[in-house]
């Protein structure tokens, strides 16, 4: 059951649901730790990375039970302990880490370790909670920290910008004692989700959405209900779908704060030929039809191009008109889709941090294999685009990220199914 068989040449017609961030929920559940309270979360996707981070909180001493909500109720764990056979399966578990040190003035964590698409250090995490009074050893492949006073209220200016530090950190931040200044703080609008939702607990964040956040550290969090943001790369992805493969997509459960992130997002990219309008809560994009310029584009932070639609983007330039040229500042080796691409035809070739994208008629099916989480989707979308059959071999790595997504194409008029 880890093969997605796909007959390209289709363009799309149909609605999708777009289903709740991934990057805004990991974060969120991970927050649930800080407060005895039960928490009741909304719009919660059913993914493999999501089941991770439930598996982690449940040997926390966690109780979830799914219901129309996901209820979570965070008991004081016996140990603090995020092992290594959980943490390796999701490098989000990392956030934890915040949450357990402001809550019990101690933890043991795995380090996350790398992944396909970079080195993924924790470094900015480490220098932030060290500020904030915590002193960290490394033992066995574990982080450990401790701070016996508990967590103080510091000003910290991060070396660069992280989303993952600056979650672990406003986490921690919201029980520790006294204000925290977290300045060249991450602006993406996950980070901002999560803050609403513990200010919904209880929390004391201001400047949410800048790069400059001042936090008021409480005695305790209560408990809550929130709804989780919905996923803006999810709705790129689909967008980008569109300008590939043709035709038009409607995308419902949506919100406003989306509608306009996915605005930012293609208005770097507005030279191309698809328009997208609102339709009350709805969004459609629609093709123009005919063929489409390349594009130079460099992946950035928020509000730029965001490095996880970066191979998704590639896929659709491989039948641009003419040679586009897209550099990924983020992460230091995400191009694994590109060889993929390449036997499907693409023509593609690397230096360094940048893809240069030769647009051609035609990519042709071909049997591939999905490397990480974005490259999967990216050779969906070439499979949809191609001429004949594309096999797309260990989608368990889409599964990661995306909720159904070739039941959801599926009904775009598309021939794509899991084998
Ligand atoms: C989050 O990862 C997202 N994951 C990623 O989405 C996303 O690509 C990334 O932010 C950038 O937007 C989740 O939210 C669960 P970073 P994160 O810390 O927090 C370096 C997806 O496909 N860095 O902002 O790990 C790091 O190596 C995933 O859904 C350090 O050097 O990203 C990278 O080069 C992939 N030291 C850059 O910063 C640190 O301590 C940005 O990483 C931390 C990060």
């Amino acid at each position: 059951m880890d093969k997605i068989e796909i007959i390209g040449g289709n363009p799309i017609e149909g609605k999708v649901n777009i289903s709740g961030s991934k990057n805004a929920a990991l974060p969120i559940l991970a927050a649930c730790l800080l407060t005895e309270k039960t928490v009741e979360l909304q719009n919660i996707p059913n993914l493999s990375d999501i089941h991770s981070m439930t598996d982690l909180l449940r040997s926390l001493n966690s109780e979830i039970i799914q219901g129309n909500y996901l209820r979570i109720n965070c008991k004081v764990p016996k140990y603090k302990v995020a092992s290594y056979d959980l943490v390796r399966k999701m490098r989000a578990s990392f956030l934890v880490l915040g949450p357990l040190l402001t809550r019990y003035g101690n933890a043991k964590v795995s380090l996350p370790g790398g992944c396909a698409i970079g080195a993924r250090p924790i470094d900015t995490h480490l220098f932030g909670l060290e500020k904030m009074g915590v002193k960290f050893e490394f033992n066995n492949g574990y982080v450990i920290g401790e701070s016996k006073d508990g967590l103080k209220g510091s000003k910290i200016n991060l070396p660069i910008v992280s989303v993952g530090a600056t979650e672990n950190l406003i986490m921690a931040a919201t029980l520790a004692e006294g204000e925290t200044h977290i300045s060249n703080a991450a602006i993406e609008p996950e980070v901002s989700d999560l803050c609403f939702f513990l200010n919904e607990l209880g929390a004391d964040i201001k400047g949410i959405g800048t790069n400059y956040l001042i936090i008021k550290g409480k005695s305790k969090l209560n408990g809550g209900r929130y709804k989780v943001m919905s996923d803006r790369i999810e709705a790129g992805t689909f967008a980008l779908a569109v300008l590939g493969c043709g035709g038009s997509i409607e995308m419902y459960g949506i919100n406003e704060e989306i509608k306009n992130h996915f605005l930012k997002i293609f208005s770097k990219l507005k030279q191309l030929n698809f328009k997208y309008s609102e339709k009350e809560e709805n969004l459609i994009v629609k093709n123009l039809g005919g063929s489409y310029p390349s594009v130079n584009i460099s992946t950035a932070v928020y509000p730029g191009f965001p490095t996880d639609l970066q191979a998704q983007l590639i896929a659709v330039m491989t039948k641009a008109d003419g040679i586009s040229k897209i550099k990924e500042t983020i992460f230091e080796n995400r191009f694994m889709h590109v060889q993929e691409l390449a036997r499907m035809g693409a023509n593609i070739s690397l230096n360094g941090s940048v893809a240069t994208v030769i647009g051609q008629k035609q990519i042709n099916g071909a049997e591939v294999m999905a490397t990480d989480l974005r490259a999967s989707s990216s050779l969906v979308i070439a499979g949809l685009m191609a001429e004949g059959k594309t096999t797309i071999n260990r989608v368990y790595h889409l599964d990661r990220g995306y909720e159904n997504l070739e039941c959801k194409l599926a009904k775009c008029n598309l021939s794509i199914e899991r084998k």
